[in-house]
């Protein structure tokens, strides 16, 4: 037996690794069908990034402003360090929307995967939560607005957004609890929403093509292999635009007055609070995710083909249509004032 051979053996008898060898479907190895894994990698940069940019962050509000500006134009290894946090940030954003649309219209959310998908839908709303929490962190004005908002949502909710609020707690400000629920509260549930999430799609294995047979097995430490290599590009992309692309940081926030959008994934909701004012941001992101919650409750037929349920297929596809009009329309129109001024 060669040493290499040996080793193996020797690890797999403590570690079991053998077991990781079951079959998944080659089509697994697709971007598409990919995409919750290139997530998942995504995570992973953002864990470590994050927790060695924390040994430079200062996240008491008179000091996070500068402790952010230090990063910035001071210490050469934590600038590209915050460069991959923000572009990993933005790239996972990205892969979960594309994920949850693939899983959509590949009908991957039917019988008996149903349960995955709502998982799923927690998964979305704590990406968005630390994608949130984030821009308040580097506390400029676009953060400082950031959490004018997160305040006005916590007093329209009245004692349920008592958290959200600084008469919450008189001796730790919101911009340290918000720290804390950015590094601490939505790292811990999204581990524990993915664990359910791997355990359901490990049961029930990766759905099949829509309308094909599930086809040639491969093992899954092949597919880990393959996985491999997107994480490779993952990083590849990312350096790159950290690099060439360094994430800016203004100035101090001045408060009293409202003059920035909020970025890309909240753009659609800031068109609606353009219209109807902080309560309809509110309602826009609970009709949203409420609608989420609904899908596999309402598109129950069997069938996965596209064709087979075209209702629900024109459903999905008006409202991503309406949802990057209105993103367009905020990104393109000057903000109205909702909670300062
Ligand atoms: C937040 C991060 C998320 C991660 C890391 C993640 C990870 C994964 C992975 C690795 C898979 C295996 C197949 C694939 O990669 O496509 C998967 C499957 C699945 N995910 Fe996610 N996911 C996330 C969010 C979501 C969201 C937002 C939804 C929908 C609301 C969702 C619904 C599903 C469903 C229904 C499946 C089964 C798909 C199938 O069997 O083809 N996931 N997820």
């Amino acid at each position: 037996m060669s040493t290499r051979n040996g080793v193996w053996q020797a690890l797999d008898e403590r570690l079991k690794l053998s077991d990781f060898t079951y079959p998944v479907p080659r089509h697994a190895n697709t971007v598409a069908y990919s995409l919750g894994g290139i997530s998942l990698i995504g995570f992973i940069v953002l864990i470590v990034s994050g927790i060695l940019l924390a040994q430079y962050y200062d996240p008491v509000p008179q000091l996070a402003n500068d402790s952010v500006r230090a990063i910035t134009q001071g210490v050469h290894f934590a600038r590209i360090l915050r460069g991959i946090h923000y572009w990993a940030a933005q790239v996972v954003m990205l892969t979960v929307l594309l994920h949850m649309f693939r899983s959509f219209i590949t009908g991957s959310f039917k019988k008996p995967r149903e349960a995955n998908w709502i998982i799923g839908v927690g998964l979305l709303a704590v990406t968005v939560g630390l994608f949130f929490t984030g821009t308040v962190l580097k506390w400029d004005q676009e953060g400082f607005e950031a959490l004018e908002h997160n305040i006005a949502i916590g007093h329209l909710l009245g004692g349920l957004g008592h958290w959200f609020t600084p008469a919450f707690t008189e001796h730790v400000p919101l911009l340290v609890r918000l720290y804390i629920a950015h590094i601490n509260i939505l790292p811990g549930i999204l581990l524990l929403l993915l664990a359910g999430h791997f355990w359901l799609i490990k049961k029930h294995g990766i759905s099949a093509r829509p309308g094909q047979p599930v086809g040639e097995m491969l093992p899954f430490t092949a597919h880990l292999k393959h996985l491999g290599k997107y994480a490779l590009v993952f990083v590849g992309i990312v350096l790159i635009l950290a690099v060439l692309r360094p994430p800016a940081v203004g100035p101090a926030p001045v408060e009293g007055i409202e003059v920035t959008k909020p970025p890309w994934p909240f753009l659609s909701l800031f068109a609606v609070e353009n219209w109807i004012g902080i309560s309809g941001l509110f309602w826009a992101s609970a009709v949203l995710f409420i609608l989420l919650l609904l899908v596999p409750f309402v598109d129950r037929s069997p069938h996965a083909v596209w064709r087979r349920r075209p209702v629900f297929i024109a459903l999905g596809v008006l409202l991503l249509v309406v949802l990057a009009g209105l993103g367009l329309l905020a990104w393109l129109t000057p903000g109205a004032v909702h909670v300062g001024g």
